[in-house]
């Protein structure tokens, strides 16, 4: 709970330095489907960060669509369920997937449509400005 009063407190002067008018959105929201390009079955969610999200049927093993949120937060799909043991030096995930990874429309390219389990997100350290 402190914690992400701390993250809340981060953010919103992050959004007030960069003077953009932004829309309070939550951050969080990740749209995953079955199938590739948003197809199949769907569910858009805003997820607490920091924690480990268990996919439901027909999701788990299932999700070609993975895709977070524009603003500055990623998440790591995983192999494992929430609350296994992952003994993988690379915490059993391909990695980040933010706004703008490549296949977050098609899992099936790197062959996580069928792997992932879980998944849990987390900011960004703040990128350079552009
Ligand atoms: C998703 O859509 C893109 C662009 O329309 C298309 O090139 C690609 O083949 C589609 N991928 C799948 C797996 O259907
Ligand atoms: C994958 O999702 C589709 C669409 O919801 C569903 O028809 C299919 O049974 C699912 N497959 C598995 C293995 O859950």
């Amino acid at each position: 709970m402190k914690f992400s009063t701390i993250v809340v407190a981060a953010v919103s002067s992050a959004i007030a330095v960069s003077g953009t008018p932004i829309e309070k959105r939550q951050i969080g929201g990740v749209l995953l489907c079955t199938g590739a390009n948003a197809t199949g079955t769907c569910s858009y969610n805003v997820y607490d960060l920091k924690t480990c999200h268990q996919l439901p049927a027909p999701y788990h093993h299932n999700t070609s669509t993975f895709a977070p949120d524009g603003e500055d937060f990623e998440c790591f799909p995983r192999i494992g369920d929430c609350g296994s043991i992952c003994t993988s030096p690379t915490g059993c995930t391909f990695g980040a997937v933010d706004f703008s990874y490549k296949n977050k429309f098609n899992l099936g390219a790197i062959k996580w449509n069928t792997l992932i389990s879980s998944f849990d997100c987390s900011l960004k350290t703040p990128p350079s400005t552009e």
